[in-house]
């Protein structure tokens, strides 16, 4: 299945979700609104990669947990885009739903897509104790323990000169505990040993501080059109980010260092267990900038 024909399949399922039943269609429209404006669906894509790479056949369950994962964090685009917190009017190239809906309504579609994963999950066909560890996992990247403590260092981290082990830990939180995720939960899924899921875990921290470092150059360098958000909105707001405090040049470089360094542990874990990263390895190439 070619990495587009996932892509449908997921949005099928969230769609599927959403319609089974319907209490308010205006909270629906407007959770509907966000997921389906697309955006590059990495997440999930890392998730159901990585699950083939270990040799299983896609099912149902498995689009269910990426979808989940895509839920929870168009929640916190949703919500990163509040004008208490970046004050955005774009996002995946359309209006931010509370520029849309109003406000009230943007931070109830985030709730939403906040807590709707863990039913998700809950219901899918997987073993239970797989599905626990899924739910726990999820609710570690996410939470209080993951991307919102994130977010709140981040918001604290504005104005002020962080450094560089501050703002690596901002990025570990707020962006790198979801993408970690499909690493950690392709491993639970595939039930692989514990020092396979360390590497792979070790993996996901990699590509999540590379892809905020990344998001941020983006933010300097980028266009609207390309984004599909407002560029050159982190030094607007006075963010601690890579190339505020490294540079352009030296930010990019650490960058293209932490990509180098996953695809090497990449390679590692295909030596040491029943797994291809060729697919991650692809996904991960096609993050670098400029080629
Ligand atoms: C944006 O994430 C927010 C960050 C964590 C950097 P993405 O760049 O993955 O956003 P979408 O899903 O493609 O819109
Ligand atoms: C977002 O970081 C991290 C989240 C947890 C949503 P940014 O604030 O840099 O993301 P963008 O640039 O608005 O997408
Ligand atoms: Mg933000
Ligand atoms: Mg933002
Ligand atoms: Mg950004």
């Amino acid at each position: 299945m070619t990495r587009d024909e996932k892509i449908r399949q997921l949005e099928l399922t969230i769609d599927e979700f959403y319609r089974q039943k319907q209490i308010s269609p205006d909270l629906t429209e407007a959770i509907l609104y966000s997921l389906q404006a697309g955006g590059k669906r990495l997440r999930p894509l890392l998730l159901l990669e990585l699950i083939e790479g270990f040799g299983l056949e896609l099912t149902r369950a498995h689009y269910q947990a990426a979808a989940a994962l895509e839920m929870i964090h168009t929640g916190s685009l949703i919500h990163d885009d509040l004008p208490a917190m970046d004050n955005d009017d774009y996002r995946r190239g359309r209006l931010t739903s509370h520029k849309k809906f109003g406000e009230d309504m943007a931070i109830l579609a985030g709730d939403s897509l906040f807590l709707d994963p863990y039913g998700l999950l809950a219901k899918a066909e997987l073993p239970s104790q797989v599905k626990v560890d899924l739910i726990a996992e999820l609710s570690q990247a996410a939470g209080t323990f993951g991307m919102v403590a994130g977010q709140v260092l981040d918001m604290q981290g504005e104005g002020r000169d962080s450094s560089l082990e501050e703002l690596k830990r901002i990025h570990a939180n707020k962006t790198g505990k979801l993408l970690t995720y499909p690493f950690v939960a392709a491993a639970l899924i595939a039930g692989a040993e514990p020092l396979i899921q360390d590497k792979l875990r070790r993996i996901g921290q990699l590509l999540g501080l590379a892809f905020q470092v990344r998001d941020d150059l983006l933010d300097v360098t980028a266009s609207f059109e390309e984004l599909g958000k407002t560029p050159q909105k982190d030094l607007a707001a006075a963010k601690s980010t890579y190339p505020a405090l490294l540079g352009l040049e030296e930010a990019a470089a650490f960058f293209n260092d932490c990509l180098d360094q996953a695809a090497v542990l990449l390679t590692d874990v295909e030596r040491s267990a029943v797994f291809s990263g060729t697919e991650i390895k692809k996904i991960i190439e096609g993050l670098r900038l400029n080629g």
